[in-house]
């Protein structure tokens, strides 16, 4: 018996410089109809998938793009605040001032926050040792502490799925600094958990691409430092919230129903703690 030409490979995969693809021309034609088949099952799953989570969690007010995590392209490692942006935290910051303000993240801007609340305490929280070399701060007024983020952004759809299926993960879990939930910061400068925050500012870590640093663990740390405040509110400030891994964190753990405000790329939540609140939001149940 003649041997067929490709037996095991219906199809060869040609690698170019810069894709992959498939020769269709040399698949046989159920495959070639298996194959097609197969790609739609695929990519329809994946519209649902996202439809899910999309529809799941009210309409965000201002409609921002979504960019799929694999394919965000973010130059600047830093993106300034706008003056609007700017305006709605200093706003907030003077409300609250004196407070205990802790801030994810590091850059001149954020540096006018801590000197409004002088008279309070502030807290950087930065793992970028080159932005705490380059800033110089006021040591009365301020402390800035080196961290570390082991959370990729490309893992954030999966810890969606853990923290949504893990008990601990709950808000009535317990304190955060003992948490076996992964989202869970357990490793920040003890100050951070014994003291409460009336206001939490995420604007770090970069989160600009799927392999750098995500907010993941910060946003849901932050939903659960404002939880564990029973009877009191708290006001959580996320940045870029354009990007998908801010986005869904924000509405999973800090919730439509306690967004305060928003301007450009920031939205403002106000959280009313309730350490033995079976979910975070109440749209979600529990
Ligand atoms: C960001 O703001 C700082 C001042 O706070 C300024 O020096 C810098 O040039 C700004 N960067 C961009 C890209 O606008
Ligand atoms: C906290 O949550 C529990 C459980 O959902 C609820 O019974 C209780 O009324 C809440 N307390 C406050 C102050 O909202």
């Amino acid at each position: 018996m003649p041997k067929q030409t490709q037996p095991q490979q219906p199809w060869r995969i040609i690698k170019g410089q810069q894709s992959s693809y498939l020769d269709l021309s040399r698949m046989p034609s159920k495959i070639l109809l298996l194959f097609l088949l197969s790609l739609f099952f695929t990519l329809s799953t994946i519209s649902f998938f996202r439809l899910f989570i999309f529809t799941k969690t009210t309409t965000p007010p201002s409609t921002p793009t979504i960019h799929p995590i694999s394919s965000s392209t973010h130059a600047a490692t830093t993106t300034n605040l706008t003056s609007k942006e700017l305006k709605l935290l200093t706003n907030l910051i003077s409300k609250r001032s004196p407070c205990n303000l802790c801030i994810f993240g590091l850059h001149p801007q954020l540096l006018t926050l801590a000197n409004l609340n002088n008279l309070g305490t502030t807290v950087f929280l930065e793992d970028d040792p080159k932005k705490i070399g380059s800033i110089s701060i006021e040591p009365k007024t301020m402390q800035v502490y080196k961290i570390d983020h082991g959370l990729v952004a490309h893992e954030a759809y999966e810890l969606l799925r853990h923290a949504r299926a893990d008990h601990s993960c709950s808000p009535r879990a317990g304190p955060l600094k003992s948490s076996r939930c992964r989202l869970a910061l357990t490793r920040l400068p003890k100050v951070v958990y014994e003291r409460e925050w009336d206001v939490v500012v995420v604007d770090g870590p970069s989160g600009d691409g799927s392999d750098a640093p995500g907010r993941m663990a910060v946003i849901y740390s932050a939903g659960m430092l404002a939880r564990r405040r029973t009877g009191k509110v708290t006001d959580v400030v996320v940045h870029d919230v354009h990007r998908t891994v801010e986005m869904w964190y924000s509405w999973e753990f800090l919730c439509h129903e306690n967004l305060e405000s928003s301007k450009g790329k920031l939205w403002h939540f106000r959280v009313l703690g309730n350490s033995s609140s079976g979910g975070f939001c109440s749209t979600t149940g529990a």
